[in-house]
């Protein structure tokens, strides 16, 4: 199949209600992975790290984005700076792993240092026998795009995609009443799953697998109480309203964040933002999980938990329980995904089609998928819009979200 073609993407491209799943080969492929390492990793905007990680000048982190290592790190003003993982001189990989640059990024080879701009700065000995030709101010580090929205840091291999205030389209108006540039992570913990990036993705964007996969979850957020949360923008989004059922409160235990609205006090966001980054916002923590593609089967997932400032001092045994309940739900998705793995490789029969009362946000990450597959470059991507009205009836479960975000109460009076 030759996924760079529009043809390949045929099944995705139909209407929701005639639309199937990717073919199995888009899970399981070297050549769709290689592909999908140029075409997404290497043209999105990729999380790569909690804003919290890197907070101060002199703190460098070390991420993968697509095939490339990438530095993150602020300036002395405490811009935040990204640069490609190779000196200037004879292409070294500058650091292996996070660590503390003080002033300076040096190479471990002949100790050329850069400034946290990506300056060249010092090339010890190298004058003794000068050169006409060379001037430093053109051996900076290769910059690399970055960017922050809330607690979360991206970074984009491409110059030509759009700004992330694009890609990112309504969901920083639609959250910010929960102030999550104050927000900081308490906890962090990385897996390797035996799944394609994709199938954990998918699994975090449906409830349709709720009541047998989690039936404990199932009574915190219930199958009835989910709800559409899509705008514009390169995410797929549900709302939980409320949070919490009659028979488990886990989610409420820690105390709530100051001053939010009557909707956002009550629900739970729940946000997968294309390409690699699930952000579940509840009224008192984040569980914000990262993806990072290993292989065609293999992915890292960077599990953090976050709480607003206010209330960040509290416990670890405060925190325990949401954390571990949280745990508890992730390791029943985990075997559910790896068991989809297993099948795609070994069973790669055609795939089903979509059950669109549960699976459109599906239908639109393989449509974004299918985007970026068949572009070279993405300055010309369309972020798509968001739930197109005469749609909500069928794709809103349960009926009208009772108390639905400020800004979709704005939009819809925009509309009437
Ligand atoms: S390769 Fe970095 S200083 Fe020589
Ligand atoms: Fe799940």
């Amino acid at each position: 199949m030759e996924w760079g073609d529009e043809a390949a993407w045929e099944a995705t491209r139909r209407p929701l209600r005639e639309a199937h799943g990717l073919h199995p080969e888009a899970y399981t492929s070297e050549q769709f992975f290689d592909l999908e390492r140029r075409r997404v990793f290497e043209q999105a905007w990729v999380c790569v790290a909690i804003a919290d990680e890197v907070a101060g000048s002199g703190r460098m982190l070390v991420r993968k984005v697509g095939s490339r290592s990438v530095l993150i790190t602020r300036n002395q003003g405490g811009e935040l700076r990204g640069f490609i993982n190779a000196c200037r001189h004879r292409g070294t990989e500058l650091a292996d792993a996070d660590c503390d640059v003080a002033g300076t990024i040096r190479c471990p080879y002949h100790r050329w240092g850069y400034s946290l701009d990506g300056a060249l700065t010092s090339t010890p000995f190298f004058d003794e026998v000068p050169r006409d030709d060379v001037d430093r101010a053109d051996l900076g580090l290769v910059t690399v795009r970055v960017d922050v929205w809330g607690p979360l840091v991206f970074a984009c291999l491409s110059d030509s995609t759009p700004p992330l205030s694009d890609w990112l389209g309504d969901l920083p108006e639609r959250m910010a009443g929960y102030g999550l540039d104050t927000w900081v992570s308490r906890h962090e913990r990385q897996l390797d799953i035996e799944a394609n990036w994709k199938l954990i993705s998918e699994n975090y964007q449906e409830y349709y697998h709720l009541t047998w996969v989690h039936p404990e979850l199932a009574k915190v957020s219930r199958v009835a109480d989910h709800y559409r949360y899509q705008g514009a923008g390169m995410y797929c989004g549900q709302t939980t309203t409320p949070v919490s059922g009659d028979q488990r409160d886990d989610w409420l235990a820690l105390p709530q964040a100051p001053d939010l609205d009557a909707s956002d006090a009550v629900s739970g966001r729940f946000v997968a933002i294309f390409p690699n980054v699930l952000l579940s916002v509840l009224p008192n923590h984040i569980w914000m999980m990262r993806l990072d593609p290993i292989a065609p089967g293999i992915t890292r997932e960077t599990c953090t938990m976050l709480l607003p400032d206010a209330t960040g001092a509290v416990t670890d045994d405060a925190i325990a329980p949401t954390r571990d309940f949280w745990f508890d739900v992730n390791a029943e998705d985990i075997d559910i995904v790896e068991r989809g793995q297993r099948g795609l490789t070994r069973g790669a029969v055609p795939p089903g089609p979509l059950a669109p009362r549960f699976e459109e946000p599906l239908h639109r990450f393989h449509n974004m998928l299918a985007d970026c597959m068949t572009c070279v470059g993405l300055d010309s991507i369309t972020v798509p819009s968001g739930d197109d009205p005469s749609d909500v009836a069928a794709q809103w479960g349960a009926g009208t979200n009772p108390t639905p975000p400020t800004i979709d109460r704005r939009q819809a009076a925009d509309t009437a």
